[in-house]
């Protein structure tokens, strides 16, 4: 199982369209995949179709136990697609979570209750802070894929997170590594954007990741729609840039097929 926090320090540049997307992208691969919802903000929860969910991903912070696991976790409203996609949701009650000052043993509930679990992949969409949520989603993980937007305050915003996942790296025991930047929304015919595209690979190399994702109108309709791209009119160019950024992470993770797996233990 390998572990994947979708984050950036700033509001609205693609966090959770990224998580989608490589949910998507991975349904589409055969990988069974849960999405961890830590935004109290539910947009995923929402975009993945489920409503009303009873337990929530607080729940599961506040008690990391087996049975809060299987009555929180539900799976995707999406059509049926090649493999399981499952979502452990949101709500509003996990804001109460969100505490600035989280110490050690609050910031490790995620990484213990993920560790019940057995997924191909887990993607994590977190909230837009640096506060307790993001810190659990990122000693959870293996891997932080940053989000951002081509501008000097987003930008500014991608130093400072990676900051925190250098401290964290330093502080806590997991395996954290940064998986790279993705450059969302990006707009190469604007002069601006191509300026803090090329201040961000002086100050990260290939940590930025190419390609960059474009805008792309099918993206906010198909979460609209609370459908896969891939269900979508258009959506099939749209979802390759997230099929590569899989790439990267399966590169990154050897990630193999639950199925696979069985049918190479069994050869
Ligand atoms: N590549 C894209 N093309 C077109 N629209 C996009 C793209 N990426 C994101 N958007 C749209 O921009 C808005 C913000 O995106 P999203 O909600 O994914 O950001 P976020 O970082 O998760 O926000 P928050 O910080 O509030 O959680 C949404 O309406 C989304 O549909
Ligand atoms: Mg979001």
């Amino acid at each position: 199982m390998f572990v994947v926090s979708v984050c950036s320090l700033k509001g609205g540049v693609g966090k959770t369209s990224v998580v989608l997307g490589l949910a998507a992208a991975a349904r589409a691969r055969g990988l069974t995949t849960l999405v961890v919802d830590l935004d109290p903000q539910g947009d995923a929860t929402y975009a993945l179709g489920v409503d009303a969910p009873g337990a929530v991903s607080a729940d599961v912070l506040e008690r990391p136990k087996r049975k809060v696991l299987g009555r929180a976790i539900v799976p995707a409203g999406w059509p049926r697609g090649n493999a399981d996609l499952h979502v452990l949701p949101s709500s509003d009650a996990t804001a109460n979570l969100d505490r600035p000052d989280a110490d050690g043993e609050q910031l490790h509930t995620l990484r213990t209750a993920l560790g019940k679990l057995d997924y191909d992949l887990v993607l994590i969409d977190a909230p837009p802070s640096l506060s307790g949520l993001t810190r659990s989603a990122l000693v959870a993980s293996d891997r932080a894929v940053v989000v951002t937007e081509a501008g000097a305050f987003a930008v500014n915003a991608v130093t400072r997170l990676f900051a925190a996942i250098d401290e964290i790296r330093r502080t806590e025991a997991g395996g954290l590594q940064p998986l790279g930047i993705v450059l969302n929304r990006y707009k190469p015919s604007m002069a601006e954007q191509r300026a803090q595209r090329a201040a961000l690979e002086r100050a990260f190399g290939p940590l930025v990741l190419s390609p960059t994702l474009p805008d792309r109108a099918v993206v906010p309709k198909a979460q609209g729609a609370r459908a896969p791209l891939d269900a979508m009119s258009g959506g099939a160019a749209a979802l390759q840039g997230f099929e590569l950024l899989l790439g990267r992470i399966e590169r990154a993770s050897r990630l193999t097929r639950r199925s696979d797996r069985r049918a190479s233990a069994s050869a």
